[in-house]
């Protein structure tokens, strides 16, 4: 029996045994249902409510009589601690300290859980569940990179009534996230059950489906983490970031993404790739560029974003990306350059024996020259080029014009434009293109995606309207390319640099991509996004129409966590001051999105939504001529994406901790609002 039987079995606790149908052992299910069975006492001091007391100093100075913390908060929001005090790992000797700590041993029982924050670091910093009388590590958890501790269960049920001790091992001597934090640790169904009754999340690398020896198919696969998002991509284990090289060919399109497989954290950038033949159900492919040095995982040096053509020589895919050095193993050369790699079967890709194709940075790039994102200029019948630069306090775009079909050499044209300092002192991945009689320039800049629309002369940008890309947390590093049929399409990376929430590192996985959007300019003149169409075909089962209704207090929508919300509202004939979306749901957690009729904004609050970034956000959505509010909302497990009607997008992780965490309300407080219709759509998996 494989871990996901095991995993099934708490992930239908309480709800059906439908995904059980892979596990054909009944006592799985008699165990699970009767996790009081085989329930004995934890180790003493569980909580460190009583400091280390209990706890046994094994080795090393990294813990001691210092370590038991009763801090709330730190830098990047709350511990996530129970009761009054945790087990703050750096708290005794700093980063670098090495120790070991052991509990006191304690009879296994059917289920175990605790709280763990710290660093990540599968082999030298972790909490184990070792057995007594061999030494054998049963079982093993690290951390996320991050001080908030994140609950992980284990299913204990095969050790149930032996002899156990939890070891917490940190020797790492690193500086920066080399210590590990513990806490509350539960045994027995208590293990299982958190807040109000409800059900945690069954969360933890030993959850986790290993991929080589499953035989489940990627759909079965994905399912198996219930903090995975369905319907977007993502990578089955390690880091992704900047989506890269989006272009249709051979009528797929093509879905790069920056990659770390060997780690859930930032690394050596491998370029990982999936197609698809809607841009919505997506098939994984061989990684598709290797960093350089990579038999060093320590060596940051790798391929970062960039942009694909079609190779008309060739018929092959044409790819143009940067190619970064780790400056501080590789003194003396250059960090960031451009380079050109070419597939002719759309899989492997070899890289151009010229490389790099711009071998040295232009003026006014001292803060980073990379991202190269290649158009064809409609002003003058030429292959461009776009690199995301900066100098100084301001951002800026650089130019380049190709000077040979192949476009194998650039010739530098000159800054296209160049900010006020206001959106970073670096842009990141510039995209440039005409919609209509416009030109639209988009690139990340202080941690925000800005777009601007403007006029251009083929060699300067004139910008006339500013805005950003999303309004929400989580979302950077969106890239647009035209599809066959003429649509200006993007895809972004649900995620951003100043956040420190990847709780999903704990399963092994950290990152996602947006569902494909097309871009409109909007009635006001400025950039739009929506889901492209095709996002209709990931429905699943019937959708639950409410129809017209008119909404005082609080109405159910349903209970999901993978599915389309679609709501139009009348504001002309609406007499609340707003309404609230709850969705990701229980009695003691939730996200909320308000409308308020008054000041014409979206918030959207994720400040008791789980283990994601907390906070509020907020987006002005222009009044249509019709008066209609239309929201489009795609929930997926951890995370939304809200669409208004008038081009706004707002995206958010959240990570709930309980199962229950499902309901999707609709409440109107201190008056009406009426509702043209609300529908709510179960969608399906991106990978069936
Ligand atoms: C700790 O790290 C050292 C040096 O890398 C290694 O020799 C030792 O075996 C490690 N100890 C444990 C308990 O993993
Ligand atoms: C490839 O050929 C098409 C058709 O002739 C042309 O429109 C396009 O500009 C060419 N692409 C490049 C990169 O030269
Ligand atoms: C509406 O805007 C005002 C003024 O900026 C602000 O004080 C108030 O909190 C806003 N209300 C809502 C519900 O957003």
């Amino acid at each position: 029996m494989g871990f996901f039987c095991k995993q099934s079995v708490l992930l239908n606790f309480i709800f059906s045994l439908s995904a059980l149908q892979t596990c054909v052992s009944g006592s799985v299910i008699a165990r699970a249902a009767d996790c009081h069975a085989n329930s004995y006492k934890g180790p003493l001091n569980p909580s460190f409510e009583n400091g280390i007391k209990d706890w046994k100093v094994i080795s090393g100075n990294a813990f001691g009589d210092n370590s038991a913390s009763s801090e709330t908060s730190y830098w990047g929001g709350p511990f996530n601690k129970i009761g009054n005090s945790f087990l703050w790992g750096l708290l005794q000797s700093g980063e670098a300290a090495v120790g070991e700590l052991h509990s006191s041993t304690f009879r296994a029982s059917s289920f175990m859980s605790f709280l763990i924050g710290g660093g990540w670091g599968p082999e030298d910093l972790y909490v184990g569940l070792v057995s007594e009388s061999d030494g054998k590590i049963l079982y093993r958890q690290t951390a996320t990179n991050d001080e908030a501790m994140i609950r992980i269960v284990w299913d204990t049920s095969a050790y149930a009534g032996q002899n156990v001790y939890v070891s917490v091992v940190d020797n790492s001597t690193a500086t920066s996230w080399g210590h590990i934090n513990l806490d509350d640790i539960r045994t027995g169904c208590d293990a299982l059950i958190g807040e109000k009754g409800n059900h945690f999340n069954v969360l933890g690398q030993a959850n986790q489906p290993i991929r080589s020896q499953s035989t489940l198919k990627p759909d079965q696969l994905f399912a198996s983490d219930p903090i995975r998002p369905q319907f977007h991509y993502t990578p089955y284990q390690g880091w992704i970031n900047d989506p890269a090289g989006l272009i249709e060919w051979k009528g797929k399109h093509q879905l790069f993404s920056q990659f770390n497989p060997v780690a859930p954290l930032w690394g050596p950038m491998h370029m990982a790739h999936a197609d698809s033949s809607d841009a919505v159900h997506w098939r994984e492919l061989p990684v598709a560029m290797y960093p350089p040095y990579v038999q060093d995982p320590l060596d940051t040096s790798g391929r970062f974003t960039g942009s694909a053509v079609l190779d008309n020589s060739t018929g092959g895919i044409h790819f143009i990306f940067t190619d970064a050095t780790d400056v501080s193993r590789h003194p003396g050369k250059l960090p960031e350059v451009q380079s050109s790699a070419l597939s002719t079967d759309g899989i492997n890709f070899d890289f151009y024996s010229g490389n790099p194709i711009i071998a040295a940075p232009p003026p006014r790039s001292g803060n980073g020259w990379r991202d190269p994102k290649v158009f064809h200029d409609t002003t003058d019948n030429t292959w461009k080029m776009v690199v995301g630069s900066g100098e100084g306090a301001t951002g800026n775009v650089q130019l380049y014009v190709a000077t040979d079909e192949k476009l194998l050499s650039w010739k530098y044209i000159g800054v296209l434009t160049e900010g006020t300092g206001s959106t970073g002192g670096m842009w990141e991945c510039p995209n440039f293109f005409p919609i209509g009689d416009k030109w639209v320039l988009f690139y990340g800049g202080n941690s925000l995606g800005f777009w601007e629309v403007g006029t251009y002369d083929g060699t300067k940008f004139t910008s006339e309207k500013v805005g950003l890309l999303d309004a929400g947390p989580d979302s950077y590093a969106m890239q647009w390319y035209k599809d066959s049929a003429g649509r200006n399409l993007a895809i972004a990376w649900m995620g951003n640099w100043p956040t420190s929430k990847w709780p999903s590192r704990v399963n092994g996985w950290a990152g996602t991509q947006s569902i494909t959007r097309e871009l409109f300019i909007r009635a006001d003149g400025g950039l739009g996004s929506k889901p492209i169409k095709e996002v209709s075909s990931l429905a699943n089962g019937p959708a639950k129409a409410l129809g017209a209704k008119n909404v005082h207090g609080t109405i159910s929508v349903g209970s999901t966590n993978t599915a389309r919300l679609q709501v139009t509202v009348d504001l002309a004939t609406s007499n609340a001051p707003g309404f609230t979306i709850f969705m990701h749901k229980s009695n003691v957690e939730q996200v909320t999105l308000y409308y308020s009729v008054k000041n014409q904004t979206l918030t959207l609050d994720t400040t008791n939504a789980g283990y994601g970034q907390a906070g509020t956000w907020n987006a002005v959505v222009a009044k249509s001529p019709d008066n209609k509010l239309s929201l489009d909302i795609f929930i997926d497990r951890s995370s939304v994406e809200v669409f208004a009607g008038d081009g706004t997008a707002m995206t958010a992780t959240v990570f709930p901790r309980y199962q229950e965490s499902t309901a999707v309300n609709i409440e109107s407080v201190g008056g009406k609002t009426v509702f043209d219709s609300i529908t709510l759509t179960p969608f399906g998996s991106t990978w069936s």
